[in-house]
């Protein structure tokens, strides 16, 4: 295990549960959406101008990701900032950075949400120009607060939650039902696994019953809706790999 220091306010951090790397199961998710907000600007982009069937299928994708990085970051707010506030004071600077960080890309989100329908009803070239606009700013912003949150907050974080709050937050994370369908979700967690650990990670994080319904139907559902989804140009750039569990 390891023990990883904050940048600022460690020795101030009130006396808490033994570290732990519990926040390390968090930034598997984040992999994950780095991945998908990487990618989206270019599902845009790469449908053909008229082409709605394939802008409709790209637009309830899009729908997904946005309603999970919403969940996502609603549970953080719920679980990790009033806590980080109290027990480790010194931290405040980095509390107000990341509400703030989270509110500039919440409302973000809801703006590319909202353009999302228009531009899928016709799929003209000016609404993916601003769409895809709209989510490399997301993609952006993304990338530097998920750098930010795990340098700053976490390994503060890790310090001062027990595992039984952590299990905690894990299981209201779960009590959500996914915005996108489940082995879809799983499928593209798996991808974004690196291959190197992927099949040890898949051993490990999933239940038995998970893994051989994975291996039986989920995945060539997966696989197929990836196919729908992404263009030769897409694909290329983010490869389906999770044929390889
Ligand atoms: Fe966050």
């Amino acid at each position: 295990m390891t023990t990883r220091l904050p940048s600022t306010g460690a020795s101030e951090i009130a006396a808490g549960p033994a570290a732990t790397c519990r926040s390390d199961e968090v930034v598997v998710i984040h992999r994950l959406f780095r991945r998908l907000f990487a990618e989206a600007p270019d599902l845009v982009r790469d449908v053909a101008p008229g082409d709605t069937a394939h802008a409709r299928y790209v637009a309830k994708h899009l729908h997904g990701i946005i309603a999970l990085l919403h969940v996502h970051h609603r549970t953080e707010d719920e679980y990790f900032w009033d806590v980080m506030g109290e027990r480790a004071p010194a931290c405040g600077m980095h509390v107000a950075l990341m509400r703030r960080q989270h509110g500039v890309v919440s409302d973000r989100l809801d703006v590319a949400d909202a353009v999302v329908d228009r531009w899928a009803r016709t799929a003209d070239d000016a609404l993916a120009d601003r769409l895809a606009g709209d989510l490399d700013e997301i993609d952006r912003l993304l990338v530097e607060h998920l750098a930010d949150e795990e340098r700053e907050a976490f390994p503060v974080l890790d310090a001062i939650l027990s595992d039984a709050e952590w299990d905690d937050i894990h299981k209201h994370a779960r009590r959500h039902k996914p915005p996108l369908p489940i082995f879809v979700l799983l499928g593209l967690m798996i991808d974004s696994v690196p291959e190197s650990e992927r099949d040890a990670w898949f051993e490990k994080e999933l239940p038995a019953p998970i893994r051989v319904a994975y291996r039986m139907v989920g995945r060539r559902q997966y696989e197929r809706a990836i196919r729908r989804l992404r263009t030769d140009r897409t694909r290329a750039a983010v490869p389906a790999t999770a044929s390889a569990v």
